[in-house]
């Protein structure tokens, strides 16, 4: 049996596609019923002696106490070996059907494209109303048969970016949750697990009164619960209950750079 596959794409570099994989899959462990397989076909490690964000994370899930059983990481640097890793989680059977998180490149190459194939749903994070314009632009032409999500992440998640935002992502619906710019999302990659970071930011600083870290918590649980939401609607779009499909609507044409700008915040 397939499994549930989630393709972050976002041709455009620092959309915010590694985040969002890294946040949703700690968010999915959190919920306790589902293993995550997260498949890093970033190429990222290229280069860098450390290994790749991915790996940096997942081995910060296991310092913050997640269970081989509890998370699986694994990488792809071709389209035959994202079709391997996929097959081998079909073949583990209907119990163990959990969601695929992919994580892709900004380029848009075959690789990219194969994960595209493979999707139930497409994530497409971006931080900023142009980001959401651009990655619009280079999607739009490609014949998916997955539904694609628009997924505002930091400052596009905010009030003030609503209507730009919403105008510029073209090339399909927004979701209604998103990820909004907090510290322990830019911090995630070396701090791994969130609610295992929530914990140690409510901690420390050793010393000082609660009701003064109040205002600095806040905003940390508030991402905390918009990340469980987060998850329940995506889950809900791979149950099929908010796929909507594009077709026979007609696409919107991307919206033009400068009737974006007059949407924007000054
Ligand atoms: N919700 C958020 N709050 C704060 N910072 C964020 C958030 N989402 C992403 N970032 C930051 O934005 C930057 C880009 O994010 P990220 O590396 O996930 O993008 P990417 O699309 O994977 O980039 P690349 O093209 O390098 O693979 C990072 O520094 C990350 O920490
Ligand atoms: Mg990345």
């Amino acid at each position: 049996m397939k499994p549930h596959v989630i393709t972050f794409l976002a041709p455009k570099g620092g959309a915010g596609r590694t985040t969002a994989v890294m946040a949703l899959a700690s968010a999915i462990v959190d919920t306790g019923s589902y293993r995550p397989l997260v498949i890093d076909a970033s190429r990222e490690i290229a280069g860098c002696r450390r290994g790749s964000t991915l790996s940096i994370w997942h081995r910060m899930m296991q310092r913050c106490g997640v269970k081989e059983d509890q998370i699986e990481y694994r990488q792809a640097a071709t389209r035959e070996e994202l079709a391997r890793i996929i097959q081998a989680e079909a073949d583990k059977g209907p119990l163990m059907r959990s969601p695929v998180l992919i994580d892709t490149s900004a380029r848009l190459d075959d690789l990219d494209l194969a994960a595209a194939d493979h999707a139930d749903v497409i994530l497409s994070p971006f931080m900023d109303a142009l980001a959401a314009q651009r990655i619009s632009v280079a999607l739009d032409p490609l014949d998916v048969r997955a539904p694609i999500y628009g997924l505002r992440c930091g400052h596009a998640f905010d009030d003030s970016q609503a209507r730009a935002v919403s105008a510029a992502f073209t090339v399909g619906r927004l979701l209604q949750h998103g990820l909004p710019e907090s510290e322990i999302l830019s911090e995630i990659s070396i701090g791994g697990h969130v609610p295992h970071m929530c914990m140690k930011f409510a901690i420390e600083p050793q010393g000082e009164p609660l009701a003064s870290r109040i205002p600095s918590l806040r905003p940390i649980y508030a991402m905390q619960s918009e990340l469980r939401k987060l998850v329940n609607e995506v889950m809900l779009a791979l149950d099929g209950y908010e796929l909507r499909p594009r077709h026979p609507k007609a696409r919107r044409h991307p919206l033009p750079l400068h009737k974006l700008a007059e949407l924007l915040p000054t």
